[in-house]
């Protein structure tokens, strides 16, 4: 083939050619590198490429230096340097010319002398397989966040589930708490009423005794004397008579808070879970505090103030008293042993007015304003559901009451629930 021919094909080439000389002079662009341009040239042979391409010509500079130095061909490749001339494609994806996606070989050419004399830049368009390597990677991340999405869910339904694995197991440790108090009351009923029997026995017994000794002292023989008290000396029975009215009384004393463990017992077990009724917020209280008794013992002193007078509120129990345990649990969950956890009820004009007050670890700005969220917990994983507070948020919307928070770190957290005053 005739050198002529082999010029003809390399001008009419559909890849962008130009071929410079070591002083970056032009002496050669194909039709494809002249019209793929952005900036209009007339003609670029003869001309310097830092004068054409002021902008590009620090970066080609330094391809063009390395290739003229080290024999070597470069490459420029899209991903670090996607428009190193300013062309657009020649097949624009969108339908819009787009601004060309290149990859650039930079060839060295020889002379006869083995030295580089000139330099071939080949510009490829890779704008196509860019666009859709551009694409997948978007999705890649949409697909990815999407991933993650799906994995917040996951953990958000996990924690759902062990909510509601909670609240059966609260159900079944209800019917089992009724079907325990039930049986435990009956023996219980017997024990007291036998210890009472016993105490008044026992009044009585040693009564008689105290009187027969004051007969045996004055008329019976004294070697009798002398045997009896020998025989009450060895017997311990002077202390068995002061000792046996303590002992029957604390013995009542313990059945009685078996009775009212076992009335707390009851009145949690058998709440009627859609049954609005004129409710004492007082007596909700007590109970939920006895039935706390064994987290509270150790954890905090309370201060508890309550009124002498019903509260009366149209409420739902069980929802009531689910909200005091999340808030006391709450409380006691904040504090070092031993707080000072103050809960006080107060009638209102029209209202009853509860405040629930601990002295923990409280909580900033950032805290206070999402604790409601549902899932929203600062306790460790498995520790918290976060829903402690989303449950008492609704029990207080259902109630049509109002609540207020206030919480300082390092000082504590008050819980304000105003409810309105049920008037029959
Ligand atoms: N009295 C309080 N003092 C300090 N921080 C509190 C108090 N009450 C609630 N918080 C904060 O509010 C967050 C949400 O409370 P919430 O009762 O809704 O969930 P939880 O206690 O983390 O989990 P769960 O109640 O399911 O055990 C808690 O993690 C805690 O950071
Ligand atoms: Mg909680």
């Amino acid at each position: 083939m005739r050198k002529a021919e082999l010029e003809h094909v390399l001008v009419q080439l559909p890849i962008a050619v130009c071929i410079i000389d070591e002083a970056r002079t032009i002496v050669f662009a194909n039709a494809a590198f002249s019209g793929g341009l952005t900036l209009r040239q007339a003609d670029l042979t003869g001309r310097l490429l830092d004068d054409v391409f002021p902008q590009q010509i620090r970066f080609l500079k330094r391809k063009i230096n390395s290739v003229f130095a080290l024999k070597n061909p470069s490459f420029s490749y899209w991903q670090q340097r996607p428009h190193v001339f300013p062309m657009s494609s020649s097949r624009p994806i969108t339908g819009d010319e787009s601004e060309m996606y290149q990859n650039v070989q930079f060839i060295p050419l020889l002379d006869s002398a083995d030295e580089v004399s000139h330099l071939c830049m080949v510009i490829s368009d890779v704008t196509a397989e860019a666009s859709y390597f551009l694409q997948q990677s978007e999705l890649k991340a949409a697909l990815e966040e999407e991933h993650q999405q799906l994995q917040k869910l996951h953990a958000e339904l996990k924690q759902a589930q062990q909510q509601m694995l909670q609240s059966e197991k609260m159900a079944s440790i209800g019917q089992l708490a009724a079907g325990v108090a039930h049986e435990i009351n009956n023996p219980v009923g017997f024990v007291r009423s036998n210890l009472e029997t016993m105490q008044d026995y026992t009044a009585k017994l040693i009564n008689v005794m105290d009187r027969q000794q004051k007969i045996i002292q004055k008329q019976a023989e004294p070697r009798f004397i002398a045997l009896l008290s020998d025989l009450y000396e060895r017997l311990g029975v002077a202390y068995i008579q002061s000792d046996l009215p303590d002992l029957i009384k604390e013995s009542l004393e313990g059945t009685e808070r078996v009775r009212s463990i076992v009335k707390s017992l009851r009145d949690f077990a058998t709440y009627d879970d859609e049954g609005w009724v004129a409710l004492d917020l007082a007596a909700v209280i007590r109970s939920a505090l006895a039935l706390l008794e064994n987290e509270i013992k150790y954890k905090a002193k309370v201060q508890l103030e309550l009124p002498e007078q019903n509260a009366l509120i149209w409420a739902k129990a069980a929802s009531i008293r689910q909200l005091l345990f999340n808030v006391i649990l709450n409380a006691l969950q904040a504090m070092q042993p031993m707080g000072l956890l103050q809960i006080r009820c107060t009638l209102q004009q029209d209202s009853i007015e509860l405040i629930i007050q601990d002295n923990g670890c409280g909580m900033d700005n950032e805290t206070l304003s999402r604790i409601f969220d549902p899932f929203f917990t600062t306790k460790a994983v498995g520790q918290g559901t976060g829903l402690g507070l989303a449950e008492v948020y609704n029990i207080v919307q259902e109630h049509e009451a109002t609540m207020q928070v206030d919480s300082e770190p390092g000082t504590g957290t008050r819980f304000r629930f105003c409810f309105k005053a049920y008037r029959g």
